[in-house]
Formats: structure tokens, C-alpha cells, sequence
């Protein structure tokens, strides 16, 4: 392991200074993380994640990570709100997944409780290590803890985690259906028994109604569609959760403007688009 912080992991080393969330985090942990660097715990898993360039560097730094962490959309949506509300009142403390440059349901939960303790993963390391920069910068006793790994290849324990967090952060892994498959069994593997997740999650309204598009238009389907589709609702349930709660958060209906499909559903009449689900699910 290279260039260990003052948060050392390891067992029977000094560990005054640990403080006693990185202590939590840490017990739930399987794997040795590669490095832990000015807080961030490492497990090597940036080809996982997405790549982000100067560009986008820039725009976090010129007020995008700022306006996300200050952002009251999810209070402002009533299902959103209440998602975040249960979080608050049930748990003690979440890691959200796959959280980019959005930080998942962090923001809207530190507006509602400052106290609680979150823990902001993706597996870019450059997201993560830029948002700790702007907390500590801006936003003293943040009281987030900052970790780099994939959702398909979590370092924690079986049923070690009581819960997790995610704003489209398994619609977010690549690999189509079997990342989708293998993020939610991967959740599922590191919950404690009866704990939960509190996810918002992405799809497409209706697969069928969008390859009429494709039929009439007469082009070939494209490859995410030529997959057999699965809802979120029946990948949760088969994986073994309880389904809590499950509204709509918002449907997104495509127009010419998005792309070519926005474009050839609207001069066939035909609506098509995605929408965003709120879940509250039980591990069994
Ligand atoms: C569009 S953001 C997800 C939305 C974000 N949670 C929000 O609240 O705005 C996409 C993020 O998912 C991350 N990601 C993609 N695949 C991942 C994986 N397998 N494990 C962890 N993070 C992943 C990317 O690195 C990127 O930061």
C-alpha cells in the first residue's frame, strides 16, 4: 500500500486519531483499500468509472459543484422530499453510489439533517477528490467521508452496511443489463439483513412503444434496445428485495431537440422517453 493518511488503515496500528466514522467505515470493510489519500479511501476502480476532462473540471469549479451542493430540487418534489425525509429519520448514517459530480442524494440530505453522516463513493477518483476539495474549502465539518470504488466490485463485507443511497447511480454503470444485474446483486450482497436502499433510478418508460418508433422509421433498433429489457421494480425484486415504496419521481418525454429519436416519435405522434423512479427497498 502506498502513501497511507493519518486515517491508517489496519489492524493493530495507532488509531487515536482515526475519527470514529472513518473507525465505522473501516469495520465493514473486506478488502484493503490501495490508498487512503487526505481522507479518500482508494480501491483502485477508475476503469470502471466515467473520465472526465479539463473541461469538465472547470465547469466544477466555476460554480457547478457549488449549485449542486446547494441544489433544493429533491425538496422541492414531493416524492423526493419524502425519500429523503425517511432516510433522515431511519438511519444514522449512508453511502450513496456512484454519487458524479451530482453527489447523489447528499446535498438535499445535509440540508435536512447537517449532522448526518454520508459517505460520498464513485469509482472516479477525480469527482471525489474534487469534491473534497470544495467542502473542506467551503464548507467546514462537512462530515463526509470520501471513498473510490465500483458498485459492481464493492470492498465491503456480506450484510455489513446498513444502508445505501443512489441517484441514478446503477442506471449510471456501464455493461447494460448485466451491470445493471450485477450492481443491484452487489448492493444486495453488502446490506445488512433488513437493511435498505433509498434509490432513484432511470428507465425507459416503454421499450415496445419505442421500437414501433424504430419499425415505422425504418432503422435498425439501437444496441440498448436489441437487449431484453428489464424494469428496475423486477431486477430489485428478484435479486431478493422488498419493495418499500415505489413512486414516479418525473417522466422525461423526448423531443426533436434530444435526438433523432425525440425526432422521428414526434413526426410519428408516438410519445417516447425515460422515467425516474423513486424506491425504498428491504433487503429480506
Ligand atoms: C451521471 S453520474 C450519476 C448521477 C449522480 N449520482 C448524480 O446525483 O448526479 C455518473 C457517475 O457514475 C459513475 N460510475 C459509472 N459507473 C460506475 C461504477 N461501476 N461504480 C461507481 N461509479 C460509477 C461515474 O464515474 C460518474 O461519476
Amino acid at each position: 500500500m502506498m502513501n497511507r493518511g493519518p486515517e491508517t488503515y489496519g489492524i493493530g496500528r495507532e488509531r487515536e486519531n482515526i475519527l470514529p466514522e472513518l473507525l465505522i467505515f473501516e469495520k465493514k470493510l473486506a478488502k484493503e483499500p490501495v490508498d487512503i489519500k487526505e481522507g479518500i479511501y482508494y480501491f483502485d476502480a477508475h476503469n470502471h468509472g466515467d473520465w472526465f476532462d479539463e473541461e469538465d473540471i472547470a465547469e466544477w469549479d466555476n460554480g457547478r459543484l457549488e449549485s449542486n451542493w446547494k441544489k433544493q430540487t429533491f425538496l422541492k418534489n414531493p416524492v423526493t422530499k419524502k425519500l429523503i425525509e425517511t432516510i433522515v429519520a431511519n438511519e444514522k448514517e449512508v453511502i450513496d453510489l456512484a454519487c458524479g459530480p451530482g453527489m447523489g442524494l447528499i446535498p438535499s440530505v445535509k440540508q435536512l439533517n447537517p449532522a448526518f453522516h454520508c459517505t460520498a463513493t464513485d469509482a472516479s477518483a477525480m469527482v471525489l477528490e474534487h469534491w473534497k476539495q470544495y467542502l473542506d474549502r467551503y464548507c467546514m465539518d462537512h462530515g463526509v467521508g470520501f471513498a473510490q470504488f465500483s458498485v459492481l466490485d464493492m470492498p465491503f463485507k456480506e450484510n455489513s452496511v446498513p444502508s445505501f443511497s443512489s441517484n441514478i447511480g446503477l442506471s449510471s454503470t456501464r455493461n447494460g443489463k448485466a451491470g445493471y444485474d450485477a450492481a443491484v446483486k452487489e448492493v444486495y450482497r453488502c446490506l445488512e439483513s433488513g437493511g435498505y436502499l433509498y434509490a432513484i433510478e432511470s428507465e425507459w418508460i416503454d421499450v415496445a412503444v419505442i421500437l414501433q418508433v424504430f419499425e415505422r422509421w425504418g432503422q435498425e433498433p439501437w444496441t440498448c434496445f436489441a437487449e431484453e429489457h428489464m424494469s428496475w421494480h423486477d431486477r430489485f425484486v428478484r435479486a431478493g428485495f422488498e419493495i418499500i415504496s415505489e413512486e414516479i419521481v418525473q417522466h422525461r418525454i423526448f423531443t426533436a431537440e434530444d435526438n433523432e429519436l425525440g425526432e422521428a416519435s414526434e413526426r410519428f405522434g408516438i410519445q417516447v422517453g425515460t422515467k425516474e423512479t423513486a424506491f425504498v427497498l428491504r433487503k429480506c
